[in-house]
Formats: structure tokens, sequence, C-alpha cells
């Protein structure tokens, strides 16, 4: 019998950019379901401009023009406890540049250490977006700049709207 394998790509998506998008693609290509776990926890480091239910709709926005294989949800806690709760044991993360590496190994092994079942597969998307972060977008729009096709139109128009720009 087939196994079914699903996968969870987990992240903040503040906001969901295209170099995300390209990942996604890519995840929905290889695993039977992939599930993009939008991080429900409040964040010390990082302080999302996009409320969670607003980046939660972008991004259900974007994925039902993409596969149906796809779904969004929002995970709370511990990321190997949401797996284990939904009885997943593959996380997709991104890897755009060496400069990823080193946090990504070390939430790879942590997460291992938590949940010895759990594998971390590392996708690379197009060298295009490699330079491409959520943080850089906001500075952009938020400056006035354009993202072109960095960006989906309706994302860039929801940001601007929280970073309250005109136009
Ligand atoms: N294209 C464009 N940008 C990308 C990208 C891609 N393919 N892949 C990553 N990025 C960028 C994001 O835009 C983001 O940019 P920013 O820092 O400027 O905002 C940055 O890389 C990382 O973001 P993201 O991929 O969303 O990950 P994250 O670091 O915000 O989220 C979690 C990490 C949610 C997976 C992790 O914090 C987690 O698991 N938290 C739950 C608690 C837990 O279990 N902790 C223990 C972990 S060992």
């Amino acid at each position: 019998m087939k196994k079914n394998i699903v996968a969870v790509y987990p992240g903040t998506f503040d906001p969901i950019t295209a170099g995300h998008v390209d990942v996604i693609r890519r995840a929905a290509k290889i695993f039977d379901e992939v599930i993009i776990a939008v991080n429900g926890n409040s964040l010390k480091n990082k302080k999302p401009i996009l409320p969670l239910q607003v980046r939660v709709k972008l991004i259900r926005g974007i994925v039902k023009n993409i596969s149906k294989n796809i779904q969004v949800d929002i995970f709370r806690g511990l990321l190997v406890d949401y797996l284990k709760k939904k009885k997943v044991n593959v996380i997709v993360r991104g890897l755009r540049a060496i400069s990823d590496f080193e946090y990504e190994f070390q939430m790879a092994l942590m997460n291992r250490k938590l949940a010895p079942n759990v594998e971390t597969v590392f996708l690379m998307p197009s060298e295009e977006y490699t330079y491409l972060s959520s943080s850089l977008v906001k500075e952009i729009v938020g400056l006035g700049g354009k993202m072109k096709d960095l960006l989906d139109r309706n994302v860039e128009k929801t940001l601007k709207k929280f970073l309250k720009i005109k136009k």
C-alpha cells in the first residue's frame, strides 16, 4: 500500500513572499500533502506587522491556485508537538543561502532531539529569491518601493494597508 507522506512547512510568513511560494510549489510536487503551519506563538524577537488571521488568509488566497494538496493551518507551542498532534514527521524548510544554514541546522537538530522520528527536509528556492526576506519586503514597501514579482499583488496591497501607506 502506498504511504501518504505529509509534510509541514512552518514559518511566520509576515508576509508570505514569492520565495516562500516557490518552496511551497516544490514541496507540493514531492509530498502527498503539505500543511503550511503559521506560527501563532507570540514572538519575543519578531513582532509581526500582519495579524495572524490576515497572514493565514493571504496564504490561502495564494495556495488555492497552486494545488489541491496544500492546507493552511495555525500552530501554537512547540512545532514538534503540532507534528505529533497531526501525526506528521516531516518538516520542510527553505534554504536560501549559506547564511540560513546555521540557524536551520540548529533548529533541525533541536527538533530531532525533541522528536527523534521527525526529519527536516530542505528545499532550495529558485536563485532569484535567495536575497528575499519578509523584513526586506516590509522595509521596501514601507518606504514606497515596488516589489514587482517578488510579492503577490494582494499581499502587497494588504501590507501597504497595515503599514498605512496610501496608493
Ligand atoms: N523565501 C523568502 N524568504 C524566506 C524563505 C524563502 N524561501 N525562507 C525563509 N525566508 C525568510 C523569511 O521571510 C523570514 O524573514 P525575516 O526574518 O526577515 O522575517 C526568515 O527567512 C525566517 O522566517 P521563516 O521561514 O518564516 O521562519 P521563522 O524563523 O520565522 O520561523 C519557526 C521559524 C516558526 C519554524 C520556529 O520558530 C518554530 O518552530 N517555532 C515554534 C516553537 C518551537 O518549536 N521552537 C523550537 C524550535 S527548535
